[in-house]
């Protein structure tokens, strides 16, 4: 998948986006991830990308043009429309089921606003989809991009090795995930759960799917609603509902 992300502060986001997991798929050709300085664009000799607001108000607006110049300069020449992604606080939610289907595109282009806004010529024009990370203002879209990018990365079949399968893990299969324990079976005098070390797989798995269940009624009870559960399954979520 190739990525291009249109921004006023590259350097913000290649030191993210290079590191770890992310940076390692990017090393493995499995993802290829471009930021385009906006700035570059600017048609005047202040290398100026924002104005005053039509109407007055608070704050600048950047200008359309250097935006649309920066996309140009990574669509020139394609013969498809990369999906467009505005990341915005007025978008819609991002979630697991965005990342997984975003994870199928071979081609993003996202775009990092700034200041008070962009002109909403430009967002007419090139923008296929507006998303926001959360009900809450940032100061401009990179961090945004960074947690869209990762957990849509993350999402490409061989960016994950096997050891590290996403299958049974949180926000997966509509259940929060299981507690996780490693060595030492004793620290601060509290242990392991016994079933963890026995070596029994079928113990270990129910006790598994119990837990996410327990902790997914702790947690986030709603989601209970959609997930997958057995008959069996169901009982105890009815039973931690009367103990509760
Ligand atoms: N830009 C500013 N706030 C944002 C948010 N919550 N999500 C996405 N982009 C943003």
């Amino acid at each position: 998948m190739k990525i291009d992300i249109l921004t006023l502060f590259p350097e913000m986001l290649e030191a993210a986006l290079k590191t770890s997991i992310i940076g390692r798929a990017e090393s493995n050709g499995l993802i290829s991830i471009n930021c385009v300085q906006i700035r570059d664009f600017a048609f005047n000799k202040h290398r100026q990308v924002d104005d005053y607001p039509y109407g007055g108000g608070q704050g600048m607006v950047m200008q359309a043009e250097p935006i649309f110049k920066a996309y140009e300069s990574v669509t020139e020449g394609l013969s498809y429309k990369p999906k467009t992604i505005y990341l915005s606080p007025q978008g819609k939610t991002f979630r697991q089921s965005t990342a997984k289907r975003l994870a199928k595109e071979k081609h993003l282009v996202l775009l990092c606003g700034h200041y008070e806004g962009v002109d909403q010529r430009v967002l007419n024009e090139i923008v296929d989809m507006e998303i926001s990370i959360g009900d809450f203002v940032l100061t401009g879209g990179e961090i945004a991009a960074m947690a869209v990018v990762d957990a849509t990365a993350r999402m490409i079949p061989g960016v994950l090795s096997s050891e590290m399968s996403f299958s049974d893990e949180s926000h997966f299969d509509g259940l929060l995930e299981y507690p996780q324990f490693t060595r030492p079976a004793v620290w601060h005098d509290i242990k392991v759960p016994e079933v963890l070390q026995n070596g029994n797989h079928k113990l270990i798995e129910e006790w598994k799917r119990e837990k996410a269940i327990e902790n997914t009624f702790k947690k986030r009870r709603g989601m209970l609603r959609n997930a997958k559960l057995t008959q069996k399954e169901k009982k105890f979520v009815e039973e931690l509902k009367k103990k509760n």
